[in-house]
């Protein structure tokens, strides 16, 4: 697809809802007694692949309407699952069922075949799972069986393995306990407070008891990783005013408003209320001169998905940028910290990689644009497209509908607030 330069990104949208509140609610809806309405549900590639992953399972599910379902929780029957590119739907599932009767199988596209997956089965080994990989990876087969709960440090700080284990836990006898390295999105948590589990946490921290769940309703957030690279846009493109609605505001998600502003964006929230237990609002970016700024550690979880954004605003911005302590990305749905600097070096970035990160010498005007590639990865394919609205040439993205994946108007979204 062509992406030709903007002359500012200006208006008001909506996003779709988030995509991670939408796996666990289809996921944790199957599981519930009663029905669960679900409003605001984020329709996508892998949300899909959850409603897929939930009806093999044998759980009727109805769409009441594009962002709408009524999820009938039961029994989950034993078969073969499709997780297709979604690895939270993968991971959150080999937790959900460790502790139910029957024999599971998941599999994966290519790329989530390629994604570790050692990191879940083996704390639910030490729960009393019987859980086999592929060579630490998909497809994996569980043989349900009881489990007992664990005290569980994880290694690296992931939502999904945490996730994983609280999921797990429903099932064990006695309190499930998991401590994380740095605190990381808390959806999982929250959810099952909403549904009534029996959850004790402080940052950090999370206990579960098993015990019944019952949702209900579940009002499901915009996406803030959807809203970013609106957002990114915004800041990056001289004269550009934009403001999201109704976005998911957790500040587990929300790391980017933070570097938004010690890079000099302006950035506005407003209208804050709840949806359910998570914090939603509206969010106002207008465009700045943009300067580096330094990234810690302890950060990167808050902003795991916006990372190969803050590359891009690193690249506009005046001094030098180090990102570290992003490991992580490397297995991601492609090694986004290769595909990042290979992407911002063809339009004109000056950006090398570390193990962990990049180092990013900016300069504060426009990339001059040019030819970048997806890699099957609907970020890099929204990285693209906001570099070369940002450029002064535009630019040509392979496999840019690879977007359908977390944002399937994306395209048309972004199009509808560029000023040409
Ligand atoms: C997610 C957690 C993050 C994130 C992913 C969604 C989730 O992954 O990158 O897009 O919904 O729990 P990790 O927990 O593996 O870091």
């Amino acid at each position: 697809m062509r992406i030709e330069p903007a002359v500012a990104v200006v208006g008001h949208v909506a996003v779709p809802g988030d995509k991670s509140i939408s796996h666990r609610a289809v996921l944790l809806g199957a599981v519930a007694e009663g029905d669960t309405h679900v409003r605001g549900f984020g329709r996508a590639g892998d949300t899909q692949a959850s409603l897929n992953a939930v009806r093999a399972l044998g759980i009727e599910v109805e769409d009441v309407a594009d962002d709408e379902l009524l999820v009938h929780g039961g029994e989950l029957r034993p078969g073969v699952v499709d997780c297709e590119n979604a690895g939270t739907l993968m991971r959150l599932l080999a937790g959900l069922l460790a502790g139910r009767q029957g024999r599971f199988e998941l599999t994966g596209d290519e790329s989530l075949s390629t994604r570790p997956m050692e990191r879940v089965a083996e704390p639910l080994r030490r729960m009393g799972a019987t859980i086999g990989t592929t060579d630490g990876h998909a497809p994996l087969v569980i043989e349900g069986t009881s489990l007992h709960a664990v005290d569980y440090e994880l290694p690296v700080a992931s939502a999904q393995v945490k996730s994983a284990v609280l999921l797990a836990g429903l099932t064990a006898e006695g309190a499930t306990t998991v401590v994380e390295p740095v605190p990381t999105r808390d959806h999982t948590e929250l959810m099952l407070e909403a549904a009534g589990a029996r959850v004790r946490r402080r940052p950090g921290f999370v206990a579960i008891e098993p015990g019944p769940l019952r949702l209900g309703e579940v009002e499901v957030p915009g996406d803030f990783s959807s809203a970013a690279p609106l957002l990114v846009a915004a800041a990056l493109v001289p004269g550009s005013d934009l403001t999201v609605h109704g976005v998911g505001l957790n500040p587990r998600r929300t790391g980017l408003l933070g570097v938004l502003e010690r890079m000099g964006v302006r950035v506005a929230v407003f209208n804050r209320r709840r949806a359910g237990l998570e914090p939603v609002g509206d969010v106002q970016v207008q465009h700045a001169e943009l300067v580096a700024t330094e990234l810690h550690p302890e950060e990167v979880p808050l902003l795991v998905d916006e990372l190969p954004l803050v590359a891009l605003l690193a690249a506009h911005a005046r001094g030098r940028t180090v990102v570290s302590g992003a490991a992580e990305l490397r297995v991601k749905e492609s090694d986004r910290v290769e595909a990042v600097t290979d992407l911002l070096r063809a339009v004109g970035a000056r950006i090398t990689s570390r193990p962990d990160g990049w180092t990013i010498d900016g300069v504060p005007a426009r990339l001059r644009g040019g030819r970048v590639d997806a890699r099957g990865d609907h970020r890099i394919a929204m990285l693209g497209a906001v570099a070369g609205l940002a450029s002064r040439e535009g630019a040509d993205v392979q496999d840019d509908q690879v977007v359908s994946i977390s944002f399937p108007g994306f395209h048309d979204l972004l199009d509808s607030l560029v000023r040409r």
